[in-house]
């Protein structure tokens, strides 16, 4: 285990005290969010919490919890990029806040935030900064001190560890409780008898990730053969340049993504993140971008994986275009 602690602080750039092992991300959302915020008020800090509209469940519903324990929660917008605006930050933020909580990139699009600029502005205001970063860790740089963040959420699933194991990066000296009470296991932040495989194999992963981070190539050519096979039809949606380099999510004008992945069970993909699937309603993520319910229901999002090759991303530009031409000719 302290070998693996070691391996993850590694990664991000901590030390092997800040790493706080947890059941996943989930578990690290709660004990960033609750955790932290509970431990600002007791300590008569604020009452208010701070996020933005495109965060994974495991953010939104943690602070939704903060409500019924006397917090206000505010959520920040997001452009047609799906990126906050730190003047939005500037513009919310109070002497009563406690925590913001703003993801490092977005499941969805790939959508990276600002978060330098955003931690600057809580740390001004007295408040500490969470990030969710579950889809950035292992794909591109990142180091906490340059970032400037106080929590960090680390998920094992996303960076090919197991499911079931995740962590917290808490900067040393960030008050914060535990929300899992018991016996002084993870320094007090995390009660209960560790699942040491799972730690090893995060901590494994971890090291792997270091030397193998994703490049933006392979994604590319998907999106240029899509385009050159169905010229006019795509359209991309979350930032042109600042996205994770394994992500690309586009419209294709008149189908409905579902459909159009249905038709082309060759490909692993979905028309959302995968933790909603089966939900058949506009992603909530691009409406809030501002895309009207058919781009956001004609939407598929494409991921590489670390194995993906040139040759497969040929072959999925061309059993999608195959896909879309064969669903508009009926
Ligand atoms: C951004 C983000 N945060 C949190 C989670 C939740 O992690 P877990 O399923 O390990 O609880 C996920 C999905 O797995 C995620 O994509």
């Amino acid at each position: 285990m302290a070998d693996a602690r070691r391996r993850v602080a590694r990664l991000l750039g901590a030390t092997d005290t800040e790493i706080v092992f947890t059941g996943g991300g989930s578990e690290a959302d709660t004990l960033a969010i609750r955790g932290s915020a509970l431990a600002a008020r007791s300590r008569g800090h604020g009452d208010q919490v701070i996020t933005q509209v495109t965060e994974h469940p495991a953010v939104l519903e943690a602070c939704r919890s903060l409500t019924a324990d006397g917090f206000t929660v505010t959520q920040l917008p997001v452009d047609s990029h799906g990126q906050v605006d730190p003047a939005d930050l500037e513009a919310a933020i109070t002497d009563r806040t406690v925590l913001v909580s703003v993801m490092t990139a977005n499941s969805e699009t790939g959508t990276l935030q600002l978060i330098q600029e955003l931690a600057t502005i809580a740390h001004n205001h007295g408040a500490f900064l969470h990030t969710d970063a579950a889809q950035a860790v292992g794909k591109i740089p990142l180091n906490v001190t340059e970032l400037g963040v106080d929590l960090l959420t680390v998920v094992g699933h996303k960076m090919y560890a197991p499911k079931g194991i995740g962590c917290l990066y808490v900067r040393s000296g960030t008050t914060i409780q535990p929300i899992v009470h018991g016996a002084t296991q993870e320094g007090g932040l995390r009660a209960g008898t560790e699942n040491v495989a799972l730690i090893v194999a995060l901590g494994v992963a971890a090291d792997l990730a270091a030397t193998e981070l994703a490049a933006a190539t392979i994604r590319d050519v998907l999106h240029e053969e899509l385009d050159r096979l169905l010229p006019g039809v795509i359209q991309l949606n979350g930032h042109p340049r600042d996205r994770l380099p394994n992500t690309l999510n586009l419209s294709f004008e008149g189908v409905a993504g579902k459909a159009l992945l249905a038709a082309t069970p060759q490909l692993a993909a979905s028309t959302g993140s995968a933790c909603h699937e089966g939900v058949d309603s506009p992603s909530a993520v691009l409406t809030a971008m501002g895309l009207s319910s058919d781009r956001a229901l004609a939407a598929v999002r494409l991921s590489c994986g670390r194995w993906t090759t040139t040759g497969q991303a040929h072959q999925a530009a061309d059993l999608l275009a195959a896909s879309y031409k064969a669903m508009n000719q009926t």
